[in-house]
């Protein structure tokens, strides 16, 4: 595996960073998973974009602009072997004496990136769906930074494994459990499905604004899905007709059992079945249109 640290492309055995790096000491720093498909960054704009906000949400100044980023992220699918990729972007504060306040002056970003096979979702997962768990979400009011201290989502995630299940619901609760509601998965986002519409969580200050998310709300838009974006109580979750999971990596998935009860009639529903069609349909396309040969000006 070829990766990218810091202005130079390397074998990942030959990759090394300094142990007083910033994002080793305290986690502080940003990340991106960008999905590739037939070598192309898919939403690449999308997600320079969120990487943005991640950087001036912890005031750190982005080290490349978007065609910057393009040429480096192209160089580094060009040296990995497989058509489907999986793309890691990660960027720290840097190498500094230990000291919680910001280096002063400024020392220049770790810029690490890597690329291994994209393993999308097999036919049996969307066959059968997968199982989740809910849990309190208790991590901290800024989960719209794409943060690279996980620590609360590694925890969170690990109960549902604990659990045999997949992924676990984050339930945020703000003064007493009335009105308590759903926020997204500990490593997704997650879409609820009552009576024929889709129900998305607004994109706050308490969820990860998801590419995939707004891939999904864009095709519901044009194919004239009913969809509403609002603050979804957790009873909603409980009572759903279906639920869907979405992530760069998992795409979209039927969720078919949650807290080990059957989510609707326990089988991937209508509305997974379409909106997963529908996706593929649109990534084939996105890719036929922007793989096709230059254009002959002559
Ligand atoms: N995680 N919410 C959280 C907390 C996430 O970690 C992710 C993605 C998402 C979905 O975002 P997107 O559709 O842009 O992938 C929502 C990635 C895949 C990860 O950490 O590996």
């Amino acid at each position: 595996m070829t990766i990218y640290l810091n202005g130079e492309y390397m074998p990942i055995e030959e990759a090394k960073i300094s142990v007083l790096d910033r994002g080793f000491i305290f986690g502080d720093g940003v990340y991106e998973v960008i999905p590739v498909y037939s070598r192309k960054a898919f939403r690449l704009e999308g997600h320079l974009r969120r990487l943005q906000h991640s950087l001036d949400s912890i005031q750190l100044s982005n080290p490349h602009n978007d065609g910057e980023w393009t040429k480096l992220i192209n160089e580094l699918i060009a040296r990995n072997a497989a058509e489907d990729q999986y793309l890691y972007l990660h960027l720290t504060r840097g190498v500094a004496k230990r000291d919680h306040a910001f280096p002063k002056p400024p020392v220049k970003p770790t810029v690490f990136m890597m690329s291994s096979p994209l393993l999308t979702p097999p036919a049996t997962l969307l066959q059968s769906g997968i199982a989740c768990i809910t849990a309190p979400d208790n991590r901290w009011l800024r989960c719209d930074i794409k943060a690279i201290a996980l620590l609360p989502n590694v925890l969170l995630r690990q109960m549902a494994i604990e659990a045999g299940a997949m992924e676990t619901i984050l339930i945020r609760a703000e003064s007493n459990n009335e009105d308590a509601f759903m926020t997204e998965g500990a490593a997704s986002n997650i879409f609820v499905v009552k009576n024929g519409k889709l129900l998305a969580p607004p994109k706050d200050n308490l969820m990860l604004p998801g590419i995939t998310y707004d891939v999904i709300l864009e095709i519901a838009a044009a194919n004239n899905i009913p969809y509403e974006v609002r603050r979804i109580v957790a009873a909603e979750v409980f009572a759903a007709d279906e639920l869907l999971l979405t992530s760069s990596t998992k795409e979209v998935l039927p969720i078919t059992q949650l807290d080990g009860k059957p989510v609707g009639n326990g089988k991937p529903g209508a509305m997974f079945t379409q909106l997963h069609q529908l996706y593929q349909d649109f990534k084939r396309d996105v890719m036929r249109a922007t793989t096709l040969p230059p254009r002959d000006n002559q």
